[in-house]
C-alpha cells in the first residue's frame, strides 16, 4: 500500500513535470508581421486553401492520377498560381512599399488587390520560404508527371513532402497579427 503510494506520487509529479515542459513549448517565439484585416483574411484563406490542395493531391496520388496531382500543384501552388502574388510581389521591391509601387508592379494573372498587398507587409525571410514553396511546387509537379509513366510513388511524395517542408518552415518561425 505505501508502495503503491509512492508510485502513484512519482507519476503525478512526472505529469506536472510534463505539463510545466508543456508550457515552455507553448512560449511563442515566431516574429509576428502586421497586416490589415482584410489582409490578413484574405492571407488565412489561401492558407487553408493550400492546406485543401494539399489533401486534394494526396487524394489524387491514391488513386493513381498523377497528372491531376501535377495539375492542382501547378494551379494552386506554383509559381505561376495566383496564390503565390505575395510573395512574387516582394522579389526585389523590398518591404514598405507605397500603395502606388505595390499597383504598379505586374500582377500575377488571376490574382486580386489584397493578395497581392499582403507584398507590402512579408519580411524578406518570409517571402524567400514562400518563393521557396512555390518553386518546390513547381518540381512536384514535374516529378509527378514524369511519374504518371513509371507509377513512381516514391518519387512523387518525396518532392511532395519537400513541399510541406517549406509549409513547416515558415509556420515555425512566422505568424500573422492583426495591425491595431
Ligand atoms: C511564407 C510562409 C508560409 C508558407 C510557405 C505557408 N504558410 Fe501557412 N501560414 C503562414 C502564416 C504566417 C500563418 C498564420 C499563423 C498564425 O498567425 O498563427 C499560416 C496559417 C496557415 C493555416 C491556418 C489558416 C487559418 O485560417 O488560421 C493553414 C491551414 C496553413 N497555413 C497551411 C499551409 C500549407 C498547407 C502550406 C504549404 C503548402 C503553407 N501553409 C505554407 C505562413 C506560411
Amino acid at each position: 500500500m505505501k508502495l503503491q503510494g509512492l508510485v502513484v506520487l512519482a507519476l503525478w509529479g512526472l505529469s506536472l513535470a510534463a505539463v510545466a515542459a508543456d508550457v515552455n513549448v507553448g512560449a511563442d517565439k515566431r516574429q509576428a508581421v502586421h497586416v490589415p484585416s482584410d489582409v490578413r483574411t484574405r492571407f488565412l484563406t489561401d492558407m487553408r486553401g493550400h492546406l485543401q490542395q494539399i489533401s486534394d493531391i494526396q487524394a489524387a496520388l491514391s488513386n493513381r492520377d498523377f497528372l491531376r496531382a501535377a495539375q492542382i500543384a501547378q494551379q494552386h501552388l506554383g509559381m505561376t498560381a495566383p496564390e503565390s502574388a505575395a510573395c512574387h510581389m516582394t522579389e526585389g521591391m523590398g518591404m514598405n512599399m507605397d500603395d502606388a509601387g505595390v499597383k504598379a508592379f505586374p500582377r500575377v494573372a488571376g490574382s486580386d488587390d489584397t493578395e497581392g498587398e499582403m507584398a507590402k507587409y512579408m519580411p524578406e525571410g518570409m517571402h524567400d520560404v514562400g518563393m521557396a514553396m512555390h518553386k518546390a511546387a513547381d518540381r512536384f509537379a514535374t516529378v509527378s508527371k514524369a511519374a504518371a509513366a513509371t507509377a513512381d510513388y516514391a518519387s512523387a511524395l518525396r518532392a511532395l513532402n519537400q513541399v510541406t517542408e517549406q509549409c513547416l518552415a515558415c509556420h515555425a518561425q512566422y505568424r500573422v497579427v492583426e495591425q491595431p
